[in-house]
C-alpha cells in the first residue's frame, strides 16, 4: 500500500494558537479549523485534560464537517512553536453586576503570563489579544512581548460593530450583509458608535431611521455585552467574538487587508499616545499595516477622547 504515499517535500506548516479553551477560545478554534485557515490550530489551557478534550472531540468532527486542519490540545507551550498568529483568550469572565474593568488585575497577571511565553516559542508571531478589559490586555501583551505595535492587535470593535449590524438589520428587518457599520473607542461603556459612517447598502443610516431610534440602538450596542451576560448569568458572549476574532485571523493569513476596526497602540494618530483604543486599520500579512484616520465632527472627537481616557486611566492602574 506504501507506494500509493507520494513522497512530498516538506512544507511549510501553517499554524495558528489559540490560548485559553473556555468559551471563546474553544469556539474560536472550531471556527478555524472548519475555516481550514492553518493546517494545525493549537488549543491551550492550564487546565489539564480541557484543550486534549476539547481539541479531540473538535477534531472529531472533522470528518463530518470535512476539514483537514489538525486540532491539538495541550497544556504545553512546546506544541504551540512556530505559530503565525496566536489569539489570546485566557482570563477570567464577567458575571452579572462585574464590569469588564473587574477583570483588570487578574486578567494582567494571565495576559502577562501567557505572552512571556507564547513570544518565546513564536517570536515573530502576530498576536491577536480577547481577554478582558480588551483595551488594557492588549497594552499588556505588547510591552511584555516587546514586538512592534503593528503585531499586537487587540480583537472588539469588530465584535461591538457586529452587535451594531445585527441590531440595525433586525430593526429595519434587511439583511445584516447589506449593514456595513463603525464603532470605535476602548471596548467599554463609552465605546463609540459612528452612526455618521454607517450604511444601509450605501443609503446613510441617519436617511433611513429616526434619531431617537438611532439614539436606542447605540445604547443597546454600548450594553451589547452585559445584555448576554444577563442572560447567560455564568458567563459572557463566545459566538459573536470568536466569529469577531477569525475574522481578524482570516484577513491576516490571506493577506486580505480588509479594513476594520481594532485596538491598537496609538503614536499621536487620532491625538492619543501610549494608550490603546479602537480605530479602523488595514489587516494583512504583516498584522496592522495601516491605521486609518478618518474625519470626526466635535461631538465624535470628544466621545472618542472620552473612551481612550478611560483606557488610560486603566493602563496607569498597572504595575507591569
Ligand atoms: P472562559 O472562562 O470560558 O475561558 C477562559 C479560559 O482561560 C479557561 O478555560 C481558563 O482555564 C483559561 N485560563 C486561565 N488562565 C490561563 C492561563 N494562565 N493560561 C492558559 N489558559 C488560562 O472565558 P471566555 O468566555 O472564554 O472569555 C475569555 C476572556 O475573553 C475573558 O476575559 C472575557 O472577558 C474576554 N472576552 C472578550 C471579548 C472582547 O470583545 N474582547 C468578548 C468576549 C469575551
Ligand atoms: C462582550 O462584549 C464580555 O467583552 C465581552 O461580550
Amino acid at each position: 500500500m506504501s507506494h500509493f504515499f507520494l513522497y512530498q517535500p516538506k512544507k511549510h506548516i501553517m499554524k495558528i494558537t489559540v490560548i485559553g479553551a473556555g468559551n471563546v477560545g474553544a469556539t474560536t478554534a472550531q471556527r478555524l479549523a472548519e475555516k481550514e485557515l492553518a493546517n494545525q490550530v493549537v488549543l491551550v489551557d492550564v487546565v489539564e485534560g480541557l484543550p486534549q478534550g476539547k481539541a479531540l472531540d473538535m477534531f472529531e468532527s472533522a470528518p463530518v464537517e470535512d476539514f483537514d486542519t489538525r486540532v491539538i490540545g495541550t497544556n504545553s507551550y512546546e506544541e504551540t512553536k512556530n505559530s503565525s498568529v496566536i489569539v489570546i483568550t485566557a482570563g477570567i469572565a464577567r458575571k452579572p453586576g462585574m464590569s469588564r474593568d473587574d477583570l483588570l488585575n487578574t486578567n494582567a497577571g494571565i495576559v502577562k503570563s501567557v505572552t512571556s511565553q507564547v513570544v518565546q516559542h513564536s517570536p515573530n508571531a502576530i498576536i491577536i489579544v480577547v481577554s478582558n478589559p480588551l483595551d488594557v490586555m492588549t497594552y499588556v501583551a505588547l510591552k511584555v512581548s516587546g514586538f512592534d505595535r503593528n503585531r499586537v492587535i487587540g480583537m472588539a470593535g469588530v465584535l461591538d460593530t457586529a452587535r451594531f449590524r445585527s441590531f440595525i438589520a433586525m430593526e429595519l428587518n434587511v439583511s445584516v450583509e447589506d449593514v456595513s457599520a463603525f464603532v470605535l473607542g476602548g471596548h467599554g461603556d463609552s465605546m463609540v458608535p459612528l452612526p455618521r459612517y454607517t450604511n444601509v447598502a450605501g443609503i446613510p443610516l441617519t436617511e433611513l431611521m429616526k434619531k431617537e431610534d438611532i439614539d436606542r440602538i447605540v445604547t443597546r450596542t454600548r450594553n451589547g455585552g452585559i445584555e448576554i451576560v444577563n442572560y447567560l448569568k455564568t458567563g459572557s458572549a463566545f459566538y459573536a467574538p470568536s466569529s469577531a476574532a477569525v475574522q481578524m485571523v482570516e484577513s491576516i493569513v490571506k493577506d486580505k487587508k480588509r479594513i476594520l476596526p481594532c485596538a491598537v497602540y496609538l503614536e499621536g494618530e487620532y491625538g492619543f499616545s501610549k494608550t490603546v483604543v479602537g480605530v479602523p486599520v488595514k489587516l494583512g500579512k504583516n498584522g496592522c499595516e495601516e491605521i486609518i484616520q478618518i474625519n470626526l465632527t466635535e461631538e465624535e472627537k470628544s466621545a472618542l477622547k472620552k473612551s481612550a481616557d478611560d483606557v488610560s486611566e486603566n493602563i496607569a492602574k498597572l504595575s507591569l
